[in-house]
């Protein structure tokens, strides 16, 4: 293990354009001919986006409010497509005992291909890289995308990857890494732009972290329809208090403590954090500059120019 561990996601590869870990040789090929189902439901993200507030919110309503099933672990409920460590974590799990961990998932297109009917499906993979059964059009799962603008998603980012992933540079290094297409699942902006040019698509929902902040009744509201689920008013107001960023942050189900414990354990741990951090838009005023917010906002502008697609 020692050689996995202390190494900023352990390493990377490229394909069709994007960076993605090293451990993607080892699911890549298999998520390309994924069996999809047309009634899976994914969330796609950029990370750091609002994925984990997405799945939640996407879980509950499709399966029709069902509290107590929202116990079991996320992770469990909703897997992570693109997490096939190269490690087997089921060798560490007898040494850990009092963390009570929630089930890993040590090849997730295995675990994904066993799931009953509706799955859930994450995953940070761009469209580029999806199943190619999706991307043909042969099936037509739900697609839900979380995009959130560039600069809270790099600096959510950077705290997500002292906490979870062992860097161990500085916020300036970082930003530059993010700008210039480094990271895990970069480049950012084709991510996100490949979505929202299908947003009008009857299997694709294009969601912003934003709307959930400014209006999470109306997004509970959106989603539900797409869903093809009715909600009264009084589900959306127990649904909206479920996903508060107070009680999301103090749910063990969603909230990766167990996940901060056992990275700290292996040395990916390069601060202290939460992955419920700050839940804030305009978190970055905190951290960067006027230079590096000019030098972002040069770069949104840039990339959206052609869009219609505003933060
Ligand atoms: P911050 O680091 O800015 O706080 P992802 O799930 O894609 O990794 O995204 C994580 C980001 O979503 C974190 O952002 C986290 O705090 C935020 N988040 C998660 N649940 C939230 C909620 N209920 N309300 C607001 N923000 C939430």
């Amino acid at each position: 293990l020692k050689k996995f561990t202390n190494q900023f996601r352990i390493g990377y590869v490229k394909s069709r354009g994007y960076v993605l870990p090293e451990y993607y040789r080892k699911f890549g090929q298999r998520v390309e001919e994924l069996e999809v189902r047309d009634d899976d439901l994914w969330v796609v993200s950029f990370p750091k986006t609002g994925t984990t507030w997405t799945q939640e919110m996407a879980w509950v309503i499709n399966q029709d409010f069902d509290f107590e099933g929202a116990k079991v672990p996320l992770p469990e409920r909703f897997p992570f497509l693109d997490h096939t460590p190269l490690f087997d974590y089921t060798d560490i799990l007898p040494n850990l005992p009092e963390l009570q961990l929630p089930l890993f998932v040590s090849d997730s297109v295995t675990y994904i291909n066993e799931m009953k009917s509706p799955r859930y499906i994450k995953t940070h993979l761009p469209w580029e890289l999806l199943p190619k059964q999706i991307r043909e059009g042969t099936k037509k799962p739900k697609i839900i995308y979380v995009a959130r603008n560039a600069k809270d998603t790099c600096v959510s980012y950077y705290h997500h990857c002292k906490i979870l992933e062992g860097y161990s540079g500085s916020f300036d290094n970082y930003c530059k890494l993010f700008l210039g297409g480094s990271l895990c699942f970069a480049p950012f902006w084709p991510h996100v732009l490949n979505f929202w040019k299908r947003r009008d698509e009857p299997n694709i929902l294009f969601l912003k972290y934003e709307d959930l902040k400014k209006d999470l009744p109306a997004v509970i509201r959106k989603t539900a329809a797409f869903l093809g689920k009715d909600l009264n008013e009084e589900q959306v107001d127990l649904l909206a208090e479920h996903l508060s960023f107070a009680r999301m942050k103090s749910n063990p189900a969603v909230n990766y403590e167990a996940a901060i414990e056992i990275n700290r354990r292996f040395n990916l741990t390069t601060a202290d954090g939460h992955f419920m951090r700050s839940g804030q838009v305009g978190n970055y005023k905190e951290v960067m500059g006027p230079e590096l917010i000019a030098e972002f906002d040069r770069w949104t502008q840039e990339n959206l120019a052609k869009s219609e697609l505003t933060f």
